[in-house]
């Protein structure tokens, strides 16, 4: 582990809410014959680290959210060309970020430290070998001049959720160059934080991604100005005024929807104020945008603005997890292009350091529950390896450290957690589902533990007759049948998909077990997998294979973890499609069934279902959201009514991206294109085409490269082209071939062109 010099530095006063972001500065000499500088720094809160006056780096937001108590990152750059010889001056901003900011519904502060605190390490190697370190230490008494000190500036208020404050006429000039006289700015205090929490960046950091115009202008009913940007993002606006009145001020609040009469709509921010704030210095021309806050929106209100905004001096900025995008699809269907894009947009939103639930409300927690029903989604779309590692690694320190494991990582939910399906197997399907992309055997072992944690828990709770029937359950959360008020009261027993789960998981503890060599456990957790999966049969299931309360997620869970005997699936199969037809093929499933729903379809033999129930507009469905104009997935089917008015239950976050799981059917089943083992070396190419669709693409950079499938339906024949990456091969089932061809094929491109039946 790297020696570290520095210390966290401080304001000696505590931070209370509304108060102003500390800035530090120092200012030191380099000499001659400087070979390279790398400046160390991270932060308790939010840091915006400066050389000379230039800002360091390009991240935002950093050090992102981590368990910070056991797991802080610290960013390292090459800053060599900012110094000079002589007088050179190193400065930092720090807001309150998640480590000292409000967090949750409860709106706490000081989850981690009780105000903002600086680490900033400097390391200069000079031509002839020798070195020198600059870093963040308390102020020595009696102070000397190059000491550190702290002062404040124009960053007032800054919050998470709440929003930012800067007011121009504050900052002080030329504050973080070595000419400053900062004679107001006063001495910092040591800041007691365990060292051995730090840990050199291996996530890539969260940065400014794009930025969108602004798209039209309306007038409110409060008389101020509506900026529309087209997209729901996760990100801020960025303003630009001309000869501002000095003073003028400046109010810009966010939302995600307009009411119908054209206001905002900001239920969706729940106690989230989402509001930033600029008072103008009244120079010739100033632009700003807020460093220490993050909003999901889709419209802006500005109050405070003279005259009419012109579009041009606002654009929003996106901001997420710099991570490679991986997948892609298009279609012939536009409805269903943009659902794909909408999964793809929450993806981005929610992937703001840690993978959240939502980013514009008073939460944006890592809860388990809704990655573990989008991560295979999430492994085609992006390279998530290093970002979803991460978030595991905390989510096993928060289990060792309570002794259960949580339904959200970081942990900051003061309620106790209880051994809970979907939400507490994550610790098992997520990393398996990273396996299954990126083939890394080492992850499986790290987090072994942790699963075994976990399963053995449930295991001990098992009644004799090998039943998961005890404590919470959140259930087939959001199912569209359940009270508007209470999500987890979804129609499907909860325990029995506890139990379908648990199911799922315990065979996949089977299989992991023998891949790390684990032969005894892999027999123990084969036989835990029959006890578990012969007391649903026991329980649940009647002889044909009527699965108990007969809903569409019971059907689903039951066809696609092979939980029916080999006689009944058929007949679960027919009545899921009968179920779906009797519903107008709209969707009665939440956040557990939904990702199943499709594949149980296309699994016993209805393919034409899982069309029409993907291709369904009417309220709930997959297509109803991108009727109403969604840009984003919703948390509720039914989040805006077909009135236009938002569902009046608090859970109606417009960008949720549990229910987009549906995607990974799209990429496999309608594209065509899945690995047939981990890692992607072996690659199933089989699409089904269906719904009317007369062409699709899809492609995936997988481990090995890029791999590709497009098809296409033209006057009674079919096109298909593949890719095949290098080191790979692809079993190809010609879709809709008059034979049923089936071929295997190595690397490079191939095309088929054939004539074919009509589809629906
Ligand atoms: C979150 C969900 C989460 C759930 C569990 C909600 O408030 O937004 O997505 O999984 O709580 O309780």
């Amino acid at each position: 582990m790297r020696q570290w010099q520095a210390q966290f530095i401080a304001h000696p006063q505590p931070c209370a809410e509304g108060d102003p972001a500390p800035y530090f500065r120092k200012v030191f000499e380099v000499g001659p014959g400087l070979r390279r500088a790398v400046l160390y720094v991270t932060a308790l809160g939010l840091v915006e680290p400066y050389v000379n006056g230039s800002r360091v780096g390009d991240e935002v937001l950093s050090p992102g959210w981590t368990s910070y108590r056991e797991r802080l990152m610290v960013s390292d750059y090459e800053v060599t060309s900012l110094l000079q010889p002589g007088a050179n001056a190193l400065g930092a901003i720090v807001g309150e970020g998640w480590a000292v900011g409000a967090l949750t519904w409860s709106k706490a502060n000081h989850q981690y430290a009780d105000r903002p605190a600086l680490f900033m390490q400097l390391e200069l190697e000079y031509e002839d070998q020798r070195t020198e370190q600059v870093v963040t230490r308390p102020t020595s008494a009696p102070a000397k001049a190059s000491d550190w000190t702290v002062g404040f500036g124009g960053v007032r208020a800054n919050g998470l959720y709440d929003g930012e404050t800067f007011d121009a006429r504050l900052e002080p000039a030329g504050w973080a160059t070595p000419g400053f006289s900062g004679q107001d700015w006063g001495p910092v205090i040591g800041y007691d934080w365990p060292a051995e929490s730090l840990r050199l960046a291996s996530v890539p950091p969260i940065r400014r991604i794009e930025e969108l115009p602004v798209k039209s202008v309306t007038i409110s009913p409060t008389g101020y100005p509506i900026l529309y940007f087209g997209q729901n993002i996760a990100g801020w606006v960025h303003l630009r005024m001309t000869r501002p009145k000095p003073g003028q001020d400046v109010i810009i609040r966010h939302a995600e929807a307009l009411k119908p009469d054209g206001s905002l709509e900001r239920e969706t921010n729940r106690t989230a104020e989402a509001t930033d704030r600029y008072i103008a210095a009244g120079n010739e021309s100033e632009e700003w945008e807020p460093r220490f806050t993050f909003h999901g929106f889709r419209y802006v209100e500005v109050e405070g603005w003279r005259g009419n905004p012109a579009p041009e001096d606002f654009r929003a900025v996106v901001v997420h997890s710099d991570m490679d995008r991986h997948g892609w699809f298009e279609s012939s269907h536009p409805l269903l292009d943009q659902l794909h894009s909408n999964t793809v947009w929450s993806m981005r939103d929610n992937f703001v350091g840690i993978p959240t639930d939502c980013p514009q409300r008073d939460e944006r927690l890592g809860w388990t529950g809704d990655l573990n029903a989008f991560i295979p989604t999430a492994t085609y779309l992006y390279d998530v390896e290093a970002v979803v590692s991460s978030w595991l690694a905390d989510l096993m320190i928060e289990q060792g450290k309570h002794g259960n494991m949580p339904r959200s990582a970081p942990l900051v939910d003061p309620r106790p957690s209880q051994p809970t399906a979907l939400w507490g197997d994550a610790i098992v399907n997520v990393p398996w589902s990273l396996y299954q992309e990126y083939g890394d055997i080492e992850l499986l072992r790290r987090c072994w533990p942790a699963m075994r944690s976990f399963v053995d828990e449930v295991a001990g709770l098992l009644d004799e007759r090998g039943l998961w029937r005890t404590g919470f359950q959140y259930g087939d959360w959001c199912d569209p049948d359940a009270p508007p008020r209470e999500p987890g009261q979804g129609k499907t027993d909860r325990y029995l998909m506890a139990q379908a789960f648990y199911s799922r998981t315990t065979a996949q503890m089977a299989r992991i077990a023998a891949l790390l060599g684990e032969t005894e456990l892999a027999s123990r957790y084969a036989g835990l997998d029959r006890r578990v999966r012969q007391a649903f049969r026991d329980e649940y299931v009647q002889e044909r294979g009527v699965v108990r309360g007969e809903t569409s997620t019971g059907y689903a869970l039951a066809i696609c973890f092979g939980l029916l005997e080999p006689g009944q699936v058929d007949y679960a199969g027919k009545r899921l499609k009968g179920i779906m037809a009797g519903r107008g093929y709209t969707i009665s499933s939440g956040f557990a069934g939904t990702p199943f729903v499709a594949d149980a379809l296309t699994l016993t033999g209805h393919l034409d279902g899982a069309y029409r129930m993907l291709l369904q507009t009417e309220c709930p469905s997959f297509l109803y959201p991108v009727t109403m104009g969604a840009t984003t997935i919703w948390e509720r089917w039914d989040a805006i009514l077909p009135d236009g008015s938002l569902h009046r239950t608090g859970m109606t976050s417009l960008n949720h991206y549990a229910l987009g799981a549906v995607c990974d059917w799209v990429h496999r089943v309608v594209g065509g294109l899945s690995s047939a083992e981990p890692g992607w070396a072996r690659i199933l190419v089989a699409p089904q085409p269906g719904g009317g669709l007369t062409w699709a693409q899809t492609s995936h950079v997988t481990p090995l490269g890029l791999a590709s499938v497009r098809w296409e339906i033209s006057q009674g024949g079919m096109t298909l082209q593949v890719i095949v990456p290098e080191g790979a091969t692809a079993e190809v089932r010609l879709p809709l071939h008059p034979e049923g061809l089936v071929t295997v094929q190595g690397p490079g491109e191939h095309e088929w062109t054939y004539p074919v039946a009509a589809t629906d």
